[in-house]
């Protein structure tokens, strides 16, 4: 029988929405043959202690996870600082994100963000439909003067930046957070390879929420996994909205298993790091400008002459895929001619150098 149904029509504001586009996942086939440095994944395995928690826990599927996360926010307070009460676990980042606004902007409220920065928090806020007010970073990528004033609801803050990799001082965000009426959030996605963090104020300030995804120095991303610290009525208020089975079996055993493998993490953060002084190094010398970075990437100018020839950031993209090299780009003021490298193995970057040398010269 035919039917004179439609498919309904979501919400106003979905369907105005721009859907957020991730870097390209390429297929398993292909990996082989591309060095993927566009989704600031990490370039190791995961803990082989997760990998045989993960084993462990996987013929308890059967069952519901443990709704209350108890195992894990023991482990995750105890290693970060903060009572049980004081921690979520999301399903990555971006369910913490967007369970934030669902809970903190009302009907008709509005969310501030920086710009350029993370775009998930304008698909949040579009989505909602509320307002987002986006602000210039200064020239020296700090907040501008008077921020503060902005009335929003929520602040969303990447610290350090996504995709600048810059870093605001824990001072400058205390004292915005300290004058600021709504809830800041400082997403701390990238925190393990920057030289300082907001941990303390979430500890302090009743307004301060700091947010870490297990992505990046976990090497979790598949697993999709982020940590949220900060006042116990924020954290109860997130906990009653989110679904109560948000991290699934596996998902819980791998992320209290990754926080309390320190010496894994902390050895895999400081090779990075020390991978990230010899990418920097590599474009350095090859006369590129360099934003400074204090997280697992690199944001870069291609110059003028080079993007112009290449076709802008999009062309330059483009070219490097054809050398086996997967980059990203971000539109914006100011990012035309900028290319955002992930900090590969030491050999993933110089076969990344050895392909921008071959885009140059074409
Ligand atoms: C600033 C920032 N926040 C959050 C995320 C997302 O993290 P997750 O993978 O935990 O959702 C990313 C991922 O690229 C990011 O750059």
């Amino acid at each position: 029988m035919k039917t004179k149904t439609k498919s309904p029509r979501p919400r106003m504001s979905v369907e105005k929405m721009a859907a957020y586009v991730p870097g390209e996942q390429p297929k398993p086939s292909e990996l082989g043959r591309l060095i993927k440095l566009n989704t600031n994944e990490c370039p190791y395995p995961p803990s082989p202690r997760v990998v045989a928690a993960v084993r462990r826990a996987a013929p308890g599927m059967r069952l519901y996870p443990d709704p209350t996360q108890k195992r894990l926010r023991e482990a995750a307070g105890k290693v970060y600082g903060f009572s049980p009460d004081r921690v979520l676990g999301g399903n990555g980042s971006d369910e913490l994100i967007a369970l934030i606004a669902r809970a903190y902007v009302p009907e008709g409220g509005a969310i501030l963000t920086m710009k350029p920065t993370y775009l998930v928090y304008r698909t949040v806020a579009e989505g909602l439909g509320c307002r987002l007010v986006e602000v210039p970073f200064t020239k020296d990528w700090r907040l501008p003067a008077g921020l503060w004033k902005q009335r929003t609801n929520v602040f969303y803050l990447a610290n350090p930046n996504s995709p600048t990799g810059t870093l605001v001082p824990t001072a400058e965000v205390r004292r915005f957070a300290e004058r600021f009426r709504g809830l800041v959030v400082v997403d701390e996605a990238y925190g393990d390879f920057a030289g300082a963090n907001c941990l303390a104020l979430a500890r302090e300030l009743p307004n301060v929420v700091v947010m870490r995804t297990m992505s990046k120095s976990y090497a979790l991303a598949g697993l999709r996994l982020g940590l949220l610290f900060g006042p116990a009525e924020v954290i109860s208020s997130l906990e009653k909205l989110k679904d109560s089975y948000n991290l699934s079996v596996l998902q819980l055993a791998a992320a209290e298993a990754a926080v309390l493998d320190r010496a894994y993490l902390k050895r895999n953060v400081g090779r990075i790091k020390r991978s990230r002084a010899r990418l920097i190094g590599g474009l350095a010398r090859r006369g590129f400008r360099v934003l400074p970075s204090e997280s697992n990437f690199v944001l870069f100018h291609l110059g003028p002459k080079l993007a112009a020839k290449l076709g802008e950031g999009p062309g330059a993209v483009k070219a490097l895929r054809a050398e086996g090299v997967l980059v990203r780009h971000y539109r914006g003021e100011g990012l035309a001619d900028t290319l955002r490298v992930t900090v590969g193995t030491d050999s993933e970057i110089d076969r990344f150098l050895v392909a921008l040398d071959a885009v140059k010269t074409e």
